[in-house]
């Protein structure tokens, strides 16, 4: 039987400055998917990569003194390294300066421009570098003369010719799918739904205030004041706005323009992941380029938040910028990994601070999942000659074994909802049962009293805790694999599905060792 497919993205990160906490977040959060889904029997296309054209990353590569080419060769390995420093198991890295992606650019320029989709003319407006983005004279404010955008970048006044896309023409489709029931193939899913009535007004106010059809709500998308980019083809005085460029690497990934590509078939994708920033870019601009050139718009976009730094806006003037690098040689990469899907509600804005990240694993982690594991395994080892027990009387596992036969859909529908923390806190709940557990049947005591409930309760501890280990690989891959080694469940018993096979009673079972280390915090 075919498997399932999954096609999930992040965005392609700017080489203007080195990753910080909010692109490693992201990226964690498809990783977590793209692993769950793996797990669970989908064969999965897990994208990531770095957008380096554009007048943004011209400008930081003049700052540093270099040369474009060479300082987004640099800056971009930076981003790659993370992937390696945050686990992440990403099947393809994709630059927009490699030669397949400017293929693809220009292949889906040109079925815009036959398909009368993209015409000629001249843009005057409002366009900030930062941003990367076009705005109208209404969203500005002034202050010393300055104009700024809604998120703080300054803009500048430009007028230059330039080629357009009929935005227009695709406004009134896109709405009609934003709001089609779930599940229906056209639908464009946009999440959180906070978000999705954002987009929705935005769309419509722009409809009503220049009216369907308009040019006014075409997008420009060639610029001929620098030349940092993919070259229009047939006008190379002009290259293609950063975002036409940017937005096509999904489907670069995916083999476009040669959709006999055996990767073709991933498109459309499943989710793009993206922050709350660039959320019209993915919803609008990017739907309507696809629907066109004839093409299936992606199936869902989920922005998420914002993260903060100890209550500050995260950025480098402030000085205050998270290396995840440093956090992940402080704390270690799977409890940083654990913290960041945990703390904050997947799609709300979060404040990042060590206090809250040490609690959580001493707490949750050391406490909580490490001490059911050592206990359990401990005693295993020294009432039951360090072999697994039979399976036992099932009434004697009771509510545990209830909750942990539904666990596994539980996961599977909150991570099919990116709903990361309420995945975690169902594991988690069920982790809190099994030390209630422990606690209630005291198996220690039981070794002289009742050597046969105490076999089975020990039993049941070790089925709660491979269901956990289990559905914990994706957030915590280094850990669990351990974990799972001293609950000797084989490397090819790790999935989903082999949830519902035992493992044979008498399997013996390695000597338990600590899987997290507490952080020492001094007194307050
Ligand atoms: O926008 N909290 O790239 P970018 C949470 N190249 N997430 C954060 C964050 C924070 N404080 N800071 C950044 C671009 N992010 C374009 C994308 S896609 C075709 C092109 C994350 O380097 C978040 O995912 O500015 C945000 O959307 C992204 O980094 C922006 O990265
Ligand atoms: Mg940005």
């Amino acid at each position: 039987m075919a498997k399932p497919r999954t096609y999930l993205t992040t965005p392609i990160y700017y080489v203007n400055d080195k990753p910080h906490i909010g692109h490693a977040y992201t990226s964690l959060a498809t990783d977590v998917l793209a692993r769950f889904r793996r797990l669970d029997g989908h064969e999965v296309f897990f994208l990531t990569g770095t957008d380096e054209h554009g007048q943004k990353v011209e400008k930081a590569a003049k700052d540093a003194g270099e040369d474009p080419q060479a300082f987004t060769d640099r800056v971009s390995q930076a981003f790659r390294d993370l992937t390696v420093t945050m686990g992440f198991s990403n099947d393809d890295f994709i630059r927009t300066t490699e030669p397949r992606h400017k293929a693809a650019c220009v292949a889906l320029w040109k079925v815009l421009a036959e398909r009368g989709e993209i015409y000629l003319g001249d843009y005057e407006g409002w366009y900030a570098v930062r941003d990367e983005a076009f705005y109208g004279p209404d969203e500005l404010t002034e202050r010393d003369g300055v104009r700024y955008a809604p998120t703080g970048a300054p803009v500048e006044w430009v007028k230059e010719p330039s080629y357009f896309f009929r935005l227009s023409k695709w406004l009134p489709e896109l709405l009609r799918r934003y709001d089609l029931p779930e599940g229906h193939p056209e639908r464009i899913d946009i999440e959180p739904e906070s978000r999705r009535n954002e987009v929705r007004a935005f769309v419509a106010q722009g409809l009503r205030e220049f009216g369907e059809g308009s040019p006014k709500l075409d997008l420009s998308v060639s610029r001929t004041s620098f030349t940092w980019g993919v070259k229009v083809p047939g006008d190379e005085k002009h290259v293609m706005y950063v975002w036409v460029d940017a937005l096509t690497n999904y489907i670069t990934a995916a083999g476009y323009p040669d959709t006999s590509n055996p990767r073709w078939a991933f498109w459309p994708a499943d989710v793009h992941f993206v922050g709350k920033d660039i959320v019209r870019f993915h919803t609008i601009y990017w739907p309507a380029m696809l629907l066109a050139a004839g093409l299936p718009a992606a199936k869902r976009v989920f922005a998420h938040g914002w993260w903060t730094n100890e209550g500050q806006k995260i950025s480098k003037s402030l000085g205050n910028v998270i290396d995840p690098v440093t956090l992940v040689e402080e704390y270690g990469l799977d409890p940083v990994r654990y913290f960041l899907l945990r703390e904050v509600p997947f799609g709300q804005d979060g404040d990042f601070s060590r206090k809250a990240l040490i609690n959580r694993l001493n707490g949750e982690l050391a406490d909580a999942l490490g001490n059911l594991a050592n206990r359990t395994l401990s005693l295993i080892q020294r009432n039951c000659e360090g072999k697994l027990p039979a399976e036992g009387d099932a009434a004697v596992g009771g509510a545990l074994l209830a909750g942990v036969q539904a666990l596994p859909g539980q996961v599977r529908d909150r991570l099919d909802r990116q709903e990361f923390h309420l995945a975690l806190e169902a594991i988690m709940a069920s982790v809190r049962d099994a030390n209630g557990y422990i606690t209630q049947e005291a198996p220690w005591a039981l070794k002289k009293t009742d050597p046969v409930r105490m076999a089975a309760v020990l039993r049941h501890l070790h089925t709660a805790l491979r269901c956990q280990a289990t559905l914990l690989q994706p957030f915590m891959p280094e850990t669990m694999s351990a974990l799972l080694d001293q609950l000797a469940v084989p490397a090819e018993a790790r999935d989903i599905a082999a949830l519902e096979a035992p493992l044979p009673g008498g399997t013996p079972l390695p000597p338990p060792a600590p899987l997290f280390r507490k952080i020492e915090t001094k007194a307050a």
